[in-house]
């Protein structure tokens, strides 16, 4: 099985790396859109355009026949044009998110932390809404520049991070929910998921949209657990970028957790 993960850049890497560990019997192609990326600030119709050309690419170009959609801001706006877009089945990470919130959580209230254009999207509160979950969404883009500046355990990032939570921990206060479950809705925040824990209430439980995403699929798919094809080859991963290579080698292998060889310059256009 060829499954290609797609992100707008880098961070989609944690999916991968949750996907290696649980379905090591794959064929991966990751196509990360460095160029184009951060999707979080842009606006429906772009993510949309930029999401369904590098979705072909993945389909038509490199003949994945499983799709996952690691990036949330693209899984939140674009999804649906995806999936009208390739013949093949399509996971975003919203839904996956949603359902470990709901198995979760034991007040049925939950909060999630993601880009601005996935919290303005609601799609993780329409999610959460139809498994009859309240919740309150914050946007928290200065996470996204500070993790792919390696500032994990930066006082700055710390003090930020802070911030957002006080501010989303004062919404819930004049709402007056009471959740127990916060939802990472972000590629780059499994990295921070320490500092969340730190900052965060112990009472709130904090849920890793790659790592759900990734036992969702694995559910989904049941292929055996050997890393190695009958013939006893292993199996391939590629990856691919809209930017440079260097940049992708040097970031992503903090995303992935080990070395990255091989990435491929591709041109998708504007
Ligand atoms: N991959 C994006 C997400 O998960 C974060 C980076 C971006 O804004 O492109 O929402």
């Amino acid at each position: 099985m060829n499954i290609g993960v797609f992100d707008s850049g880098f961070g989609g890497l944690t999916v991968l790396r949750a996907l290696l560990e649980r379905l090591p019997a794959a064929d991966y192609i990751y196509m990360g859109d460095t160029a184009r990326l951060p999707y979080g600030a842009k606006s429906q119709a772009t993510v949309v355009r930029y999401a369904v050309s590098s979705a072909r690419f993945l389909v038509e170009r490199q003949q994945a026949d499983y799709l996952v959609i690691a990036c949330n801001t693209a899984s939140a706006l674009a999804l649906d044009a995806i999936r009208e877009s390739v013949p093949v089945p399509v996971v975003g990470v919203i839904d996956t998110g949603a359902n470990a919130a709901h198995a979760a959580t034991k007040t049925a209230d939950v909060l999630v932390m993601a880009t601005a254009a996935t919290v303005e999207s609601h799609a993780y509160s329409a999610a959460c809404g139809k498994r009859g979950l309240r919740v309150i969404e914050k946007a928290s883009p200065l996470l996204v520049p500070l993790v792919e500046e390696g500032w994990i355990e930066h006082p700055v990032t710390e003090e930020v991070l802070r911030i957002y939570i006080s501010e989303l921990l004062d919404e819930v206060g004049t709402a007056g929910l009471d959740p127990d479950t916060l939802v990472l809705g972000c590629t780059h925040y499994p990295l921070l998921r320490a500092n969340f824990e730190r900052a965060l209430p112990p009472s709130i439980r904090v849920i890793d949209s790659a790592e759900v995403t990734a036992a969702q699929v694995a559910a989904a798919l049941c292929l055996p657990q050997e890393a190695c094809g009958p013939d006893g080859t292993q199996h391939s991963r590629r990856f691919y970028a809209t930017d440079s290579v260097a940049k992708f080698r040097r970031l992503g292998s903090r995303f992935l957790g080990e070395p990255i060889n091989g990435v491929e310059l591709i041109d998708l256009g504007g």
